[in-house]
């Protein structure tokens, strides 16, 4: 497998993403047709305007990739596509079309778990080995798991309510963020955390610690958002500010609040180490923690994992911010790993092409 030459495709939410890397997992291309500026206008991504996107973009973003990459179809030796978990059109666009291609040029079928695909394209950057821990925040997803192998892992706490780059967009919709031009055409994510980078008086707002006394390793942002609507509307009707009008602690609230969500994912770390501390689940010469998903891109979040893991012996690892978030080079990549191992390499072209969770 020297020499392979992997396409990954990923189509399971708002990005059609398409990238190509060799069999020592240098990255060839990587092409990416992001639809955040458009959902961003409408508040949330909408399933029907995502799928029609992926339908325009799907062909484009193959192309792109296989001639930045200098080579024909004919040359890939596996196609790895996303398969689960994500929005059932949006995943469909992308499985239908990497089964399509691997059918007429006779190419093997890797189908791929995006989460799992988040949590190992660490592996392509850094010198990460089995096992190690993983926090995976994104838009849709919330988690800590065990790694122990390409194929093997254990879900350690999950989110039991919004993620948190749900309420990060959420709570920057509702602060009017997106009526400063800069932040206009960025995720909310990314609004609060330049917003709070402005901040003169993070302590202004404070914010309860969730399921502080919960032993488990679980994550609830519901309660976040809540406090700060409540804030919101007190500011709100203090300035009376109404349309378009921003309140004038915003860049305030938006540091309280991040430092809130940053405390909230450390604390539940924190928990998962101990966990596996207590239960040797880690190697005490490989205390690795992965952060990766649209959230990790975050640096005061990933900061606060650094200094828990810190204080816990544990390294922070993540992937580069255009890697954090959906991509294809992460489906490349897991699509390697299997390749490695020969684990779920189809050749039969019978796979379904959307399976459940
Ligand atoms: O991984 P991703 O691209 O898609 C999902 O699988 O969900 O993550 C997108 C999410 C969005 O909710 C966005 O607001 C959030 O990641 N995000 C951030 C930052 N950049 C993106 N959240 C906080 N801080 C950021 N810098
Ligand atoms: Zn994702």
């Amino acid at each position: 497998t020297k020499k392979s030459v992997i396409l990954g495709i990923e189509t399971s939410c708002d990005d059609t993403g398409c990238a190509i890397i060799d069999g020592s997992g240098r990255l060839l291309s990587d092409s990416l047709y992001s639809q955040t500026a458009v959902h961003t206008r409408y508040g949330g991504v909408n399933p029907l305007v995502a799928h029609e996107l992926h339908r325009m973009n799907i062909d484009k973003a193959v192309t792109d990739s296989l001639q930045k990459a200098g080579i024909t179809i004919e040359d890939v030796d596996a196609i790895a596509v996303t398969t689960r978990p994500g929005l059932l059109l949006s995943l469909q666009i992308g499985a239908k079309y990497a089964r399509y291609l691997s059918r007429i040029h006779s190419k093997p079928l890797i189908p791929i778990h995006h989460m799992e695909a988040h949590a190992l394209v660490a592996r392509m950057y850094h010198d990460i080995q089995f096992p190690f821990l993983v926090l995976l925040i994104s838009g849709g997803h919330c988690l800590l798991s065990l790694v122990k192998d390409v194929n093997d892992f254990e879900l350690l706490g999950e989110g039991l309510d919004n993620a948190p780059g749900e309420v990060f967009d959420k709570v920057a919709r509702r602060m009017k963020l997106r009526n400063i031009p800069e932040y206009s055409k960025i995720s909310g994510g990314r609004a609060v955390e330049l917003a709070a980078k402005k901040s003169t008086n993070q302590d202004l707002f404070e914010f309860p610690l969730p399921l502080a006394r919960y032993r488990d390793c679980n994550f609830s942002f519901s309660g976040l958002k809540d406090s700060l609507e409540r804030k919101l509307l007190k500011k709100e009707e203090e300035h009376n500010a109404i349309g378009d009008e921003l309140i004038p602690e915003v860049n305030d609230l938006c540091a309280a609040f991040q430092l809130a969500v940053a405390e909230h994912i450390a604390h539940r770390t924190e928990r998962a180490m101990m966990y596996c501390e207590k239960n040797n689940l880690i190697k005490p010469d490989n205390r690795v923690i992965v952060v990766s998903g649209g959230v990790a891109c975050n640096n005061f979040i990933f900061k606060s994992i650094e200094y828990i893991g810190n204080k816990m012996g544990y390294t922070a690892y993540r992937p580069p911010p255009a890697v954090c978030t959906d991509n294809g080079v992460m489906i490349a990549w897991n699509g390697l790993e299997k390749l490695r191992i020969q684990c779920d390499v189809r050749t039969d072209f019978s796979f379904k092409e959307v399976e459940p969770e």
